[in-house]
C-alpha cells in the first residue's frame, strides 16, 4: 500500500462513524477530501440520509456541492455532531499543526464547535516532539504584519510570508496573509499557543491544542484508532 491507500483507508474508517442525521465538519486537504468522497458515495447509496454539511474553506465548501452534500452553517447549527479533518503533523498526545492548505481559521472555529473531532491521517505525519517536520501556519491581518513578524521572532520563530506560485502574497479565505513559522521542536505547545492567541493581529495559528477527540492513522503497520479519552485514562494509572 502506498501514501494514497493509507489515507483512504483512515477515511474509510472515519467515514463508517458517521451516522444518518448528524450535521457534519467537512475538513480540508486531500485526506479530508477522500472522506468527503466517500461520505458522498454513502449519500448516494441510500446508506446514509439527512446528513448536512460545514465546511472548513471556500474550496471544500465548493468540492461538497460538486458531490451534491447538503451544506448548512454554523449560525443556524452551532454544535457540529462530528468532523473529520487532516493535519500535517501530530504528536502523541493528539496535538496537532494544521493550516498547511490555509484553512487553519475555519478548522479550528468547525474543531471547538464539534463534538468529535477526528483527525485522519498516514503514519508520516507522526512526530515525538510537534515542529520536527512544519513550521507553524500563522495567520495574520495584512494590517501591520511586520510588527507580527517581529513578534514571532521574539518568541524564538524564523518566518517566511506564504506565497502563490506566481509570487503574489497568498491569501486565506478571509483575505488575511500566512506567516509560515518555524519555532525548531515546540516543547511546550500549549505554552506557544497561548503567547500567539495572546498577539492583536495574530488571527490564529495552526496549533490545535486538545482539540483532536479521535486519531485515525493508518501506515505500513496496520490502522490505529487512539481516543483522547483512551490517553487521559492512561496518563492517570
Ligand atoms: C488545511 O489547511 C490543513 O489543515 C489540512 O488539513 C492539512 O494540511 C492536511 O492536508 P493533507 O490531508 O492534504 O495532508
Amino acid at each position: 500500500m502506498n501514501v494514497d491507500n493509507y489515507k483512504l483507508r483512515a477515511a474509510e474508517i472515519a467515514v463508517n462513524l458517521i451516522h444518518s442525521g448528524m450535521i457534519v465538519g467537512l475538513g480540508s486537504g486531500s485526506t479530508a477530501s477522500l472522506a468527503l468522497q466517500i461520505l458522498a458515495r454513502k449519500l448516494n447509496d441510500g446508506k446514509l440520509e439527512q446528513i448536512l454539511g460545514i465546511p472548513s474553506s471556500l474550496a471544500i465548501e465548493q468540492h461538497a456541492k460538486q458531490l451534491g452534500i447538503p451544506l448548512i452553517n454554523l449560525e443556524e447549527h452551532p454544535v457540529i455532531d462530528i468532523t473529520i479533518d487532516g493535519a500535517d503533523e501530530v504528536d502523541e498526545d493528539l496535538n496537532l499543526i494544521k493550516g498547511g492548505g490555509g484553512a487553519l481559521l475555519r478548522e479550528k472555529i468547525i474543531a471547538q464547535a464539534s463534538r468529535r473531532e477526528i483527525i485522519i491521517v498516514d503514519q508520516s505525519k507522526l512526530s515525538e516532539v510537534l515542529g520536527t517536520q512544519w513550521p507553524v501556519p500563522i495567520e495574520v491581518l495584512p494590517f501591520g504584519w511586520g510588527s507580527q513578524a517581529k513578534y514571532l521572532e521574539s518568541l524564538g520563530g524564523c518566518w517566511k510570508l506564504r506565497k502563490n506560485l506566481d509570487g503574489s502574497s497568498y491569501l486565506t479565505d478571509q483575505g488575511n496573509l500566512i506567516l509560515d513559522c518555524d519555532f525548531g521542536l515546540i516543547k511546550k505547545p500549549r505554552e506557544l499557543s497561548n503567547q500567539l492567541a495572546d498577539r492583536a493581529g495574530i488571527i490564529e495559528h495552526g496549533l490545535f491544542i486538545e482539540l483532536a477527540s479521535d486519531l485515525i492513522v493508518v501506515g505500513k503497520d496496520g490502522c490505529r484508532h487512539i481516543t483522547s479519552s483512551s490517553l487521559k485514562s492512561k496518563k492517570s494509572v
